[in-house]
Parts: structure tokens; sequence; C-alpha cells
């Protein structure tokens, strides 16, 4: 009897210990689990006449580091190593007052105008021609944003005909006479920027924005008819604004028209609540999700001929909130941040969202490409690579093909504030997982993309393939640091991408400790 009971207290410790055991988090892999195709614009970044991004950023002339036309060499060999798709160009709030015909012609003949939106002196001594050749010099396709705040619907046709147009009407002869014979052909245009922001020089309420937008589009495409046309969607999330009901509106108004809505968001950790902070791609996700669903309701009744639907184009996001003030978004050095590690996991974060959603995103443009918050750093002697240059590198060269639906299981937390962005501020207690995944597969080959938000432990997941065993060595690359708080700077480099040791799977499944506070991007055969 004795025995007997002591064997049963025995068991039930025994049993008590096995639960208590925390289970493997698990992520599973179905090749025929697809979203669709990621869009090889999702890997696009953002050139604005802002601070230093283009002079002492892309464009330094004089300097011993930059060729004859001025270009940086060394940031353009950082910018390769990005393989940046597209490149938005030349703003942002800049755009809204600018006059493209101050930036053509010989250079010393243009004249210099007060740059209203970062209160700074606008030399125009780059424009559009020295866009394009640095354009083609980075391998990036452009994309033009056109003038809807004080610009004229006849300016922004101009532009097109200037750069798109081969011979015979006026600009184009221009632009042959400034150097150019062969038309640029530029695809993508955009439609204004952020036309819903009050701040937006020439700021448009929804309807009055959509009705010029309509007319601007009618003479823009008049001129090249296969230009592809982006409507500014919301940017303005404060207290006050409704996003959806601008969304709403202009994707109706504009459904037969444009090609892609542009969504804006920038995060930050302005009350240093890490959790918090890392969970505020999923509310660029949700984002998503109900935009999609606009979207979907006006394609029902769109008439857009054998056109696709329109997507969304996230064509400014980032982390920005530390150069936030009057003096840091002002004059030659607005919008300097310098990124730590946690930013550079929460633009993993982005891109794993994106990929997530590639059936609708269909392009991002990191906001911005160098000096203003971006992931190049420079100064007359040099450059650094900013932390949110790793994650955004790997992506970007290796997360192609088809994205995949995935299962994941692993434990979550839940933060007070869910996001604190631009003057907004939502509380809700949402699960947030402490693993966030996304997947792709391309010629065989399986990228899975893995940000581990614990801040102190690591996380052993099971990597279940339903779809086959894995095949051979599989290759790791990390992007983490000492601490959360860790950066890069000219002097030293304390957090980048590291290839760690290849890994070898059991048959169908994969054990990997995904360490503490990094993002791991994983590269798979199955057969
Ligand atoms: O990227 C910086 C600024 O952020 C852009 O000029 C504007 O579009 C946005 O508000």
């Amino acid at each position: 009897m004795m025995i007997k009971s002591t064997i049963s207290v025995f068991l039930l410790a025994v049993l008590v210990s096995v639960g208590a055991m925390a289970q493997n988090a698990r992520i599973k892999i179905d090749l025929d689990r697809k979203i669709g195709e990621i869009d090889e614009k999702l890997y696009g970044n953002f050139v604005e006449h802002l601070g230093r991004c283009v002079y002492g950023g892309i464009y330094e002339e004089n300097s011993p580091l930059s060729d004859e036309r001025g270009f940086r060499k060394d940031v353009l060999e950082a910018v390769k190593d990005l393989n940046v798709t597209i490149t938005r160009y030349p703003g942002g709030n800049f755009v809204s007052n600018y006059n493209w015909k101050d930036g053509i012609g010989p250079k010393d003949e243009r004249p210099p105008r007060m740059e209203l939106a970062w209160a700074r002196l606008e030399t125009n001594r780059f424009g559009t021609n020295e866009f394009m050749e640095y354009a083609r010099e980075m391998g990036t396709e452009p994309y033009f944003s056109v003038n809807m705040g004080t610009g004229t619907i006849l300016e922004a046709q101009q532009w097109v005909e200037y750069c798109n147009v081969k011979e015979g009407p006026y600009y184009a002869e221009l632009r042959k006479k400034h150097g150019y014979p062969e038309p640029w052909n530029i695809t993508y245009w955009s439609l204004g920027n952020e036309m819903d922001g009050f701040w937006q020089m020439g700021h448009l309420n929804a309807d009055d924005y959509a009705k010029k937008a309509r007319e601007a589009a009618k003479l823009m495409k008049l001129t090249s008819p296969q230009i592809k046309l982006i409507a500014a969607g919301s940017s303005n999330y404060r207290p006050n604004a409704d996003p959806n009901e601008w969304n709403a509106k202009i994707l109706h108004e504009l459904r037969d028209v444009v090609d892609y809505l542009a969504l804006h968001m920038y995060v930050g950790n302005p009350s240093d609540n890490y959790y918090n902070y890392l969970s505020t791609p999923m509310v660029l996700e949700e984002r998503t999700r109900v935009v999609k669903g606009l979207i979907d309701r006006e394609m029902e009744n769109a008439d857009r001929g054998d056109r696709d639907p329109i997507y969304i184009a996230w064509d400014e996001y980032n982390s920005w909130y530390r150069a936030r003030d009057a003096e840091t978004m002002a004059g030659t050095r607005a919008l300097e941040e310098h990124y730590n590690l946690e930013d550079a996991l929460v633009i993993a974060g982005f891109l794993n969202a994106f990929i997530r959603n590639a059936d609708i995103v269909k392009m991002a443009n990191m906001a911005q490409l160098v000096n203003v918050i971006a992931p190049i750093f420079t100064n007359e002697e040099g450059l650094f690579l900013q932390t949110i240059y790793y994650p955004l590198q790997l992506f970007a060269q290796n997360a192609h093909g088809t994205s995949l639906d995935l299962f994941v299981d692993c434990e979550t937390y839940a933060t007070d504030e869910f996001f604190v962005g631009l003057g907004e501020s939502t509380t809700k207690q949402d699960a947030v997982p402490f693993l966030d995944v996304s997947a792709s597969v391309h010629n065989g080959e399986i990228i899975i993309n893995v940000v581990n938000r614990h801040k102190d432990k690591a996380i052993t997941t099971d990597i279940i393939s339903q779809s086959g065993n894995f095949d051979g060595a599989i290759e790791v690359l990390e992007v983490n640091g000492p601490t959360v708080k860790a950066k890069n700077d000219f002097d030293k480099v304390e957090v980048k991408a590291v290839q760690k040791e290849s890994l070898k799977a059991k048959g169908s499944v994969l054990t990997y400790n995904f360490p503490a506070h990094s993002f791991t991007q994983l590269r798979a055969k199955i057969k």
C-alpha cells in the first residue's frame, strides 16, 4: 500500500515537471500554402531633398570621395549592397512646393530657392537628370512624385513630357538640349505626397485632392500612356484625422485611374518601452488588412480593363522619433536619427509584415536612403552603416519568390500601449507573439525570417517541414548585438549581420535556438 502510494506520488511529480517544461515553439512550413508573389519593389528606398540626404549624402561636389559628377563613391557602394529595387524622388514634403524646372539645365544658372518644408536653401544643383544618372548607377527603378500642393496639373504633365517623350514637343526637345537625347521613360509617378496632412504645403481635403489628382493623371497618361500612378493614401493618424475615410474616398474616386495607394507609417520608442515598440509592425499589418478590404470593395465595380487591381505601396516607413522637434527637423542636419538594435528589429518586423502581405503590398520604400532617418550615415571623411542597414540588406538580397503562409505557435506577451506614433496613442492589451516570422520560396530555396522579440530569452523552436525532409546544410545569418541599445558609429560596429555555423536538420524537423533580441535568416532546401 505504502509502496503504491509512493509510486503514484513519484509519477505525479514527473508528470507535473514534464507539464511545467516549456514546449518548444513551432513553425510549420507547407510549400502548398502560398500567399502571393513577392514583388521586387518591396525593397525600395527614398531620396528626398531634405537635410543631408542629397547634398552631403549621395551627392557632394568637390569631395575627394566623389566622382567627377559629384556622386559619393563610398555611398554608392553601400547603396548597391542594399539592392534597392525602386527609389522614390524628390520628396516627401519637399515636393509639395517644388518646381521641377528649377532643377534642370546648366547648374550655375539654376535658381536657389527657399526650401520651406525643412527650412533650407535649395540650390537646385541636383535635379531630374542628376537623379536619373544616379539611379542608373544604383541599378534602381526611378519613382517620381509630382507636386500636387502648390504645383499645377500642367507642370506635372510637362515633367512627364520632359522625362518620357522622345522628341517633338518643347519639353522633350529641352531635355535633348540639356544633353539627354533619349527619354528616361519613368514608369512610376505618384500624385503628390501626404495630401491628407495639414502640414503639407497646399494640403487639400479628400474631395479636392481626388479631383486634382484625377485631372493630373489624365494629362500625365495622355502624355505617356504606359506610366503607373500612385495615389496619396493615409499618412495622418493624429487625433481628429480619419485615415480610413480618406483612403475610402480616394479609392472610390480614383479606382479606375491609379495603380497603387500609398501609405506611410513611422514608429518610435519615445517612452522607452521595448516590448511595446517591438509590436509596432503589427499596427502596420492591421492597417494593411483594413486598406485591403477597402480596395477589394472598390475593385468589384472598378473599370480597369485588363490592368491589375490597385495594390498598396508603403512608400514611406521607418522608425523616426528622436529627431522630431523644431530644432532637429530643420536645416542641413535635419532628421539625423542614430539607430540601435531595437530599431533594426522593428525594421525586420516591417519587412516580415510586407512579406506576409505580399498579395496586396507590392511596393515599399524605406524612408530614407542616406543621413535622413537612414541606413547609411556619412561625414566628410566616410560613412558607417546603421543597425537598420542589415535587416534590409538580408531581405533585399535573399527574400524573393513566393511568400508562404506559416503556422507559428509560440509564447505571447501583452503590451499596455499597443502603439505610440505621431500624436497617436492607442491602448490595447493585445497578444504579441515573441517570434515574428515570414518565409518565402524561390528556385527551391526556402528563406525563413525570424525576429525573436524576447529581450532576455533564447527561444528553442522546431521548424517543421510539411513538404518533405530538409536537404543539406542550412545557412544561418544573424543580426544581433550586445544589448538592445547597441549602436554603430564611425569608429565602432556593435550590430551587423553575421554568418553563423550552418545547421543540419533531422528529417523534416529543424530545431534551432533563436537568441534573445535577434533577427535570424535561415536558408534551407527541402526534398
Ligand atoms: O521622410 C520624411 C518626411 O516624412 C517626408 O518628407 C514626409 O512625406 C513624411 O511626413
